[in-house]
């Protein structure tokens, strides 16, 4: 029998049943339009109301800074462009390997003439230099820094508090691209000196076109998206009422069970490790990703040896019933090869395989991956 094997959860994720439970009854009962002042509408907006309470209440912060968007995409916008606008920010730090959610529309303001770029320099295995950064920020007081907390394809993680710090002593507004670390990890927002940051429902298995964004108070942003009041006024447009229910009720599941699953995670992505590396000569790993305590325990960037049938590789794997990644598939069937991986090895010709784990992944699973990919390796 084919396998069917999914080890592409930094793409997405699959829905907790747990969730779709907590949002059918929106689906179906409770359709009232939350903005609505009947008791349809009232009730509606009450469990939203309860959800962005969740929330804040995880990460330690206010409700009224948490305010709901369609994913990670139109939150980083959001932050970014309204932060510009906001501020009349002219200089923003950023790193060459930052999603297409930001550096894509950083491009696109520079293409307008709104804004100046500098890249932060980064060290061999692609971690971010916070001597430059250090340098940038006294260069460029009361810029716009946008790093992400985790990188989506090789799973770098970036120290969010110390980075907040230097942002904080440089008058900075310090963005955050969140969308791989939230609910996988832990963030106090009372400690750390982020203003701005994302979340995505789909990457901690809620549903997908609901996220978050959340925006410190005391640096209040300008609307990006015009129209009704919703979200304080913030993102006009009824709101995704099943979705932000499920949102928050994926985020309840992950903090309740983080702890074991981190750990059962963390234990496939060594196994994956020790497996490779018995079964493929001259194996090794992209950016810091087998570093177990610099990288997502969620994603593993698999390098390996040049051969002719390198271009093949996720197509076999995928024939075999397996589905990983050579990158981000987050825009996804691109087959451009990956902007992360051209940036840090130029002049590489090796094999590159994202994969990445959740709970519901199995050591079989794991095995059998790995002895598919040795079969097509070594043929
Ligand atoms: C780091 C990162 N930022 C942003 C996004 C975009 O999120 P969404 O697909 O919810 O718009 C993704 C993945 O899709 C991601 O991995």
């Amino acid at each position: 029998m084919r396998m069917s094997i999914y080890l592409d959860n930094a793409a997405t994720t699959p829905l907790d049943p747990e969730v779709f439970e907590s949002m059918k009854p929106f689906m179906l009962d409770d359709f009232g339009n939350p903005s609505s002042t009947h008791s349809h509408g009232r009730k509606v907006r009450a469990a939203i109301e309860t959800a962005r309470k969740q929330i804040a209440g995880f990460l330690n912060c206010t409700p009224g800074e948490i305010l709901f968007t369609s994913g990670g995409t139109e939150a980083d916008n959001t932050i970014l462009i309204s932060s510009i606008n906001t501020y009349g920010i002219k200089n923003v730090i950023t790193s060459p390997i930052e999603h297409h959610a930001v550096d894509h529309t950083l491009a696109h303001l520079v293409k307008q003439g709104a804004i100046q770029i500098h890249y932060v320099k980064l060290d061999e295995k692609g971690h971010v230099d916070l001597n430059h950064l250090e340098h940038l920020l006294t260069e460029n007081s009361g810029s716009l820094v946008s790093l992400m907390h985790a990188n989506n394809e090789i799973g770098n993680l970036l120290d969010i508090e110390r980075v907040g710090k230097l942002c904080s002593e440089h008058a900075a507004y310090f963005h955050s691209d969140t969308v791989q670390t939230m609910g996988h990890y832990k963030l106090d927002l009372s400690k750390t000196n982020v203003h701005g940051l994302t979340a995505a429902a789909h990457k901690f298995h809620g549903p997908k076109g609901a996220g978050f964004m959340f925006i410190r108070k005391d640096k209040k942003l300008q609307p990006f998206v015009h129209g009704g009041a919703q979200e304080r006024n913030m993102r006009g447009g009824t709101e995704n009422v099943y979705g932000i229910i499920g949102l928050a009720k994926a985020l309840e599941i992950a903090y309740r069970d983080m702890d074991a699953h981190a750990r059962y995670i963390h234990s496939l992505k060594i196994r994956m490790i020790d497996r490779l590396k018995d079964c493929i000569p001259n194996v090794t790993f992209n950016g810091d990703s087998a570093a177990l305590e610099k990288s997502l325990y969620t994603v593993l960037n698999v390098s390996l040896p040049e051969s002719p049938e390198n271009g093949m590789l996720l197509f076999n794997l995928d024939l075999v019933g397996i589905s990983a990644s050579g990158g981000s598939a987050c825009s996804s069937g691109a087959a451009t090869g990956s902007h992360v991986l051209n940036y840090l090895y130029p002049d590489s010709k090796r094999g590159a395989i994202r994969f990445s784990f959740s709970k519901y992944n199995t050591k079989e699973e794991i095995d059998n991956v790995v002895r598919k990919l040795a079969e097509q390796i070594l043929k």
